[in-house]
């Protein structure tokens, strides 16, 4: 579906029956990440799936994205798919971002939170100095210059030598983002607030789910995170990089099905 706003518009899909479950990409991905979670997990779920701005086949705004932004623009498309809350909130990396923005902003939309490939904190200084030189790649060189840089840390290296065939969807998704894409999300990452003063104040029950080699966000991360939400469920993903939904798909479908029906 396509959603007219402000100048532009976003797209979304939504399908399946069941509890609502909102799965949000991360930087600089699609809501196509999400397709083997579309095929299985919409026989017992109502599975939405959004191109955040920029990103995707949504609109190139223009400006930065901010976590609350983005957040809103979330439950603009939820409202625009008609979808009733509560809901099952599951953010990926910079979509865990996001899902943290949309707790401090309606607590009272979430069922649950599922939080994969992501980390409550913000960016370090030298964080900070690495999104500056992503910009300016970006800029001068262009989106497909991103994508070449970051393929062979968003998969773990066994899925870069046992399946190319993923790797290749995976690139392209990265380099179908727009420039305007990347640079507002990249500006946005870098001033996001911290969220980890938040844990403790989530009362829906968490899943946290992160691949064993996640060289882009490493696991202390979420063990931290999980550490500070004592209520959490995690579960690590063996053979997984920063995409467990791909990489190790059946598996991931099946510790989300586990979680809705321990939560439903
Ligand atoms: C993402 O996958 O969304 C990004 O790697 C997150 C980040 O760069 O912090």
């Amino acid at each position: 579906m396509k959603t007219d706003l402000e100048g532009g518009y976003l797209v979304s899909d939504k399908t399946g029956n069941g509890v609502p479950v909102l799965f949000i990409h991360g930087y600089p991905l699609s809501r196509r990440i999400w397709d083997p979670q579309k095929n299985e997990l919409s026989k017992y779920a109502t599975v939405i799936t959004i191109d955040l701005r920029g990103h995707g086949e949504s609109f190139p705004f223009d400006g930065a994205y901010s976590m609350d932004l983005l957040a809103d623009d979330c439950k603009f498309i939820l409202e625009a798919e008609q979808v009733n809350a509560p809901l099952v909130i599951c953010g990926l990396s910079m979509g865990g971002y996001i899902t943290f923005a949309m707790y401090r902003k309606y607590p009272h939309l979430f069922k649950g939170m599922i939080l994969t490939s992501t980390r409550a904190g913000a960016d370090s200084l030298e964080g900070k100095t690495n999104r500056d030189a992503a910009i300016k790649l970006a800029t001068d060189r262009g989106v497909d210059a991103i994508a070449n840089n970051m393929i062979n840390k968003i998969v773990s290296p066994l899925t870069i030598s046992s399946n190319p065939g993923l790797v290749k969807t995976i690139h392209d998704i990265m380099a179908n983002t727009s420039t305007l894409g990347v640079i507002g999300a990249l500006q946005g990452m870098r001033d996001r607030p911290d969220s980890t003063s938040l844990l403790s104040q989530i009362k829906c029950p968490v899943l946290i789910i992160h691949g064993e080699d996640d060289q882009l966000i490493p696991i202390k991360d979420a063990e931290s995170m999980h550490h500070l939400m004592p209520g959490s469920k995690m579960v690590k993903v063996p053979r997984a990089g920063h995409l467990p939904n791909m990489e190790q798909a059946r598996e991931f479908n099946r510790i989300i099905q586990n979680f809705l029906s321990d939560i439903c």
